[in-house]
């Protein structure tokens, strides 16, 4: 079964190690580099870690052991945000979040999956997506969650221990990338969205939220009693770490101007080539 889920989408896995493609050996377990075999990657129970000791900041590590720690009470959690800022969430994101196309070839990958809030969100609107939905996660508590409840909807998606700043995507693999509710606190917030933008076909969309109030919000009492519950409201929008590759730059505000919201396009291949080369 898990040799199922990850064959149909050999064709864009790539090694985190060096370019090479990657093969599921299913009596192994693994998932091998094709053009260095000592670069594998264990699969644990359905889900290959593409997680090295020593590669993730002391910063990642500690936010990604706290929802390690609290993955089985996440979902509950997350409806305190509906209680304390009078809104549901979940339904402000669905009215912005892009459409997916009906289309067997269209490509989405959600990063920072965790328990699966977005993928099983766009399954709810499109249960009949013929496309491909793929997560990624650096806490394995959280995706298996998210493998629970995939599995009792019946959905194959295939899930990654990975950390958003090195994916095991080929470049230009992706129609739509999502990310909600984990970029605030990302060591390295820069990286992670230039890695977001490599692995998006030229013309794919970014979309992407987190915690941070809008300007007037701010100046509410509202906004006060918020930022004093949680400091991540306070952040701003990361507009200025989006990289050159993209355009159409929007900005929004959700959740009673709780959230923002970035929507962007990676250039055409044509835009592409007329900028300076890819920085690594
Ligand atoms: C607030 S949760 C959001 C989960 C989900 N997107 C949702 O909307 O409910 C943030 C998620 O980001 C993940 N995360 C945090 N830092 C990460 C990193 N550096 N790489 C990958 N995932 C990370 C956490 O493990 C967690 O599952
Ligand atoms: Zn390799």
């Amino acid at each position: 079964m898990h040799e199922d889920l990850f064959s149909r989408i050999e064709e864009f896995l790539r090694c985190t190690r060096c370019p090479g493609r990657l093969a599921f050996d299913s009596s192994a377990g693994l998932l091998t580099c094709r053009s260095d075999t000592s670069h594998s990657f264990l699969v644990l129970d359905g889900i290959p870690s593409f997680v090295k000791e020593g590669e993730i900041s002391a910063m990642d590590a500690r936010w990604v052991f706290e929802y390690d720690e609290k993955s089985e009470q996440y979902d509950q959690a997350v409806k305190g945000y509906d209680t304390s800022l009078g809104v549901n969430v979940r339904e402000e994101f669905a009215r912005v979040m892009p459409e997916i196309r009906n289309d067997p070839h269209f490509r989405v990958l959600d990063v920072g999956t965790g328990t699966g809030a977005v993928i099983l969100g766009l399954l709810m609107y499109f249960p009949d997506f013929p496309g491909q939905l793929v997560g990624t996660d650096l806490s394995l508590g959280m995706m298996r969650v998210a493998q629970r409840k995939l599995a009792e909807l019946g959905a194959q998606v295939p899930l990654f221990h990975s950390t958003v700043a090195r994916l095991p995507f080929e470049d230009d693999s992706f129609d739509l990338l999502t990310h909600v509710g984990g970029i605030n606190t990302f060591s390295n917030i820069p990286a992670a969205i230039r890695e977001w933008v490599r692995v998006l076909k030229p013309g794919g969309t970014l979309f992407f939220a987190d915690e941070g109030l809008s300007p007037a919000a701010r100046k509410s009492r509202r906004g006060a009693e918020i930022i004093r519950s949680n400091m991540l409201f306070m952040l701003n929008p990361p507009l200025e770490q989006l990289p050159p590759q993209v355009k159409k730059i929007r900005l929004q505000w959700v959740a009673r101007d709780s959230f923002y919201v970035i929507q962007c396009q990676k250039l055409s291949v044509e835009e592409l080539g007329e900028l300076e080369p890819w920085l690594p």
